[in-house]
């Protein structure tokens, strides 16, 4: 399978890596035989139809800060959206950053991706917060795919799990800890006793953050991944401005202290239910489920017939999210073999 790159950076990056790592277990249990096309980034493309060299193209972005450096098959300057248009593959993997204004670059580059009939493959979840229903309509009318796995949960599968375990079921409600930084964030308040931008740049320098790391303190990227999973598994039509926000920036250490002296740990909860969205910081019993440690997310569906299940797991870096996108590419190869 053809892939197209656009956007190198934690993401992007990991999943090179992986998919070296990974490469001989892909053929071998899923018949799935990955070829990196093309790369974009800010200073150009990598494009090669035979497939890049995937150790060569770390290494050229890590010594020369751009791709288009890559020996002989660099071309600077040349954008997305020529390279999306003009080099045959059957799926373009978006990981450009999140833009919740207009979704840009990557709502242009997802839609041309769509018209030209390639599969989307996304971690970006600005364009899917903005207008996941038209992406989907727009994907089904060009007969593709758009997966994105990736957007929440980092590497759980949060989507999958609702959208395909509980596809016999009706979800009343979705109440999470969504964004992996301000939960790593909580937890070193709590356990180490930092300050809270003490944390933020540890977890700015592990990966974790947000370009705009003001979008995880402040409630954004929650809202956002609440929008997806209440659009996508609830069938809900809401939109970011509908999520009442209140993020985690005028928390002190002292209300975290005080709150665990009470036997209580205040985790930011993103809520979808009669209709409302809501992210806030709220004090949690301490063996609450949602109550989870570091960058792990945690998601209960309510369901109408068979109660309450909680997804657990690694909601924040790159290699986590990475093992996202080869999921959603593992299925998009599989519906190409149906057709
Ligand atoms: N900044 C995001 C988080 C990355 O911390 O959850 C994963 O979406």
């Amino acid at each position: 399978m053809r892939i197209i790159l656009v956007g190198y950076g934690t993401v992007g990056r990991s999943l090179t890596d992986l998919l070296k790592i990974q490469i001989n277990k892909l053929r071998r249990t899923h018949g799935f035989y990955p070829r990196v096309v093309a790369v974009v980034d800010r200073g150009g493309a990598a494009i090669s139809s035979e497939g890049l060299d995937l150790e060569t193209l770390h290494r050229v972005k890590v010594e020369k800060g751009s791709v288009s450096f890559y020996p002989g098959v660099g071309v600077a300057g040349i954008s997305a959206l020529d390279v999306i248009r003009e080099i045959d593959a059957e799926v373009v993997v978006e990981t450009t950053p999140t833009n919740i204004v207009n979704g840009e670059p990557g709502m242009t580059h997802i839609k041309e991706a769509l018209i030209s009939g390639k599969n989307v493959v996304t971690t970006n979840k600005g364009p899917l917060a903005l207008a996941l229903p038209a992406l989907m309509d727009l994907a089904e009318y060009n007969n593709v795919l758009i997966r994105f796995s990736g957007t929440v949960g980092g590497g759980t599968p949060v989507i999958d799990f609702a959208k395909e375990c509980l596809n016999g079921e009706e979800i009343v409600s979705i109440r999470g800890v969504l964004n992996g930084t301000t939960n790593f964030i909580l937890t070193e308040m709590e356990e180490k006793h930092v300050a809270m931008k003490q944390a933020l740049s540890r977890a700015k320098e592990l990966g974790y953050t947000e370009e705009d790391p003001s979008m995880d303190i402040k409630g954004i990227d929650s809202a956002c991944k609440l929008v997806i999973l209440a659009n996508w598994v609830m069938g809900l039509r809401k939109k970011l401005e509908d999520v009442e926000i209140e993020g985690i920036e005028n928390l002190t250490l002292k209300n975290v202290e005080e709150r665990k002296r009470r036997g209580e740990l205040i985790r930011l909860i993103g809520e979808a239910r009669d209709e409302e969205l809501s992210v806030k910081p709220l004090p949690l019993p301490k063996h609450d489920p949602l109550c989870v440690k570091g960058t792990l997310n945690a998601v209960t569906f309510q369901t109408k017939f068979s109660g309450e299940k909680t997804i657990v797991g690694p909601g924040a870096g790159g290699v986590e999210t990475a093992s996202a996108v080869i999921r959603d590419l593992i299925r998009v190869k599989a519906a190409l073999m149906k057709r």
